[in-house]
């Protein structure tokens, strides 16, 4: 069935606002999901400065948690009641990226980033004219219709829908940079660049591992405050100190992960390397940003550098190993939610992630 909804939306040269949509039903391998909650993530807000080419007008959102309500024809792995997460990397689960193990790498993660996988889109306008879809998701809104690559199905056992949506994104992308793709041995030494819903989520994630000592860094003294919480043993507040400089008088560390979007950051961590060292980046710099190192030292010094896309997840495995932490009280993510807000606060939502002032903000839909 067609269904109305209201949603975050980003126009070219507008502010952000939140209107009334359509969604309409699922076709072929496609699902339509009645969302609960939605977090907020900084990509989210990148699509709308730029440095995420998204092109507008899109429905923003992909850190979703919510019902399955509509099952298109022959489409397999869903039904209606199921719990989902969506995922803002489409899964397909037969690629050779897949069945190898690396579903994050999917081969057709760069097919369809802002409409579904056939090139077309369910959400139009009032005026009926087409919006594109934040990655194939766009769970900004109270109905979202998805290919069903781009949904996990999740049996919550308890955890809020909240705390269940920042998951989704946020908290696997961290953990998983630390667990997936950089798999810490217990007694390293560990930095982590940003304390957002994905730096924290790496902090957690070296805690998890056993890190010896989690270097949290960031320039907001009220997220530095809030990190030994989630398992930092240090802090350094970068706008006072000389971030490489106090790492570097420490003996450097083992792991370096860029959860802030900066190719200027990304070169400070590589001098933050101890011999053997790796820099994970997670964070998104802007697209045709260039980081600076010299490739003389990862010879030498046997450093390197890689990347991490979604925590490198496995989703079936990862995402029910991660509720069950938090049910089991080794994984924060209540504490995460520092504020809800209705879908008409929306633009809200963004200017309190810009101005630093929630751990992470998370959108929570009536009914
Ligand atoms: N690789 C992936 O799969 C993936 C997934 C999700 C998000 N991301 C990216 O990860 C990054 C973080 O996302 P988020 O939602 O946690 O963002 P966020 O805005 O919640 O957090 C970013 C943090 O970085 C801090 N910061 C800014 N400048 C800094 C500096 N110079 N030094 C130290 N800290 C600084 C901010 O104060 C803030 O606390 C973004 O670039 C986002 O696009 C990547
Ligand atoms: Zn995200
Ligand atoms: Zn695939």
């Amino acid at each position: 069935m067609m269904r109305t909804a209201r949603a975050v939306v980003h126009r070219k040269g507008r502010p952000l606002a939140v209107e009334t949509i359509t969604v309409a039903p699922p076709r072929r391998g496609e699902i339509t999901i009645r969302i609960a909650a939605c977090g907020v993530c900084h990509s989210d807000l990148s699509a709308t400065t730029g440095t995420i080419g998204l092109p507008p007008p899109i429905v923003l959102g992909h850190e979703g948690a919510g019902t399955v309500v509509d099952v298109g024809p022959e489409t397999s792995g869903f039904a209606v009641g199921d719990t989902v997460l969506t995922s803002f990397v489409r899964m397909c689960g037969k690629c050779a990226a897949c069945t190898s193990g690396h579903p994050a790498r999917c081969e057709h993660l760069s097919e369809a980033l802002y409409t579904l996988p056939d090139g077309s889109v369910r959400t139009h306008d009032a005026s009926g004219e087409p919006l594109n879809v934040f990655c194939g998701v766009g769970a900004m809104a109270e109905y979202v219709t998805l290919h069903a690559d781009n949904a996990i199905k999740v049996d919550l056992g308890g955890v809020p829908m909240p705390s269940a949506a920042i998951v989704s994104c946020a908290v696997m992308t961290g953990v998983g940079a630390v667990t997936n793709t950089a798999r810490v041995d217990p007694g390293s030494r560990v930095a982590v660049f940003g304390l957002g819903g994905v730096g924290l989520s790496a902090v957690q994630g070296a805690h998890l591992a056993g890190a010896a000592s989690i270097i949290a860094i960031d320039t907001n003294a009220d997220k530095l405050a809030q990190a030994r919480q989630f398992g930092a043993t240090e802090t350094i507040n970068a706008s006072e100190e000389d971030v490489v400089k106090a790492i570097r008088s420490r003996g450097g560390v083992d792991y370096a992960f860029e959860c802030v979007g900066s190719a200027a950051l990304t070169g400070a961590a590589y001098k933050c390397l101890a011999r053997g060292g790796t820099v994970v980046v997670v964070g998104l710099a802007p697209t045709r940003d260039e980081a600076c190192f010299r490739p003389a030292s990862m010879a030498l010094d046997e450093r390197g550098i890689r990347g991490s896309n979604y925590g490198s997840a496995r989703p079936q495995k990862d995402i029910p190993a991660l509720l069950a932490l938090y049910r089991g009280g080794r994984l924060k993510l209540d504490e995460m939610v520092t504020r809800t807000y209705t879908i008409d606060q929306g633009p809200q939502a963004f200017e309190d992630l810009q101005a630093g002032r929630n751990l992470r903000g998370v959108i929570v839909f009536d009914g």
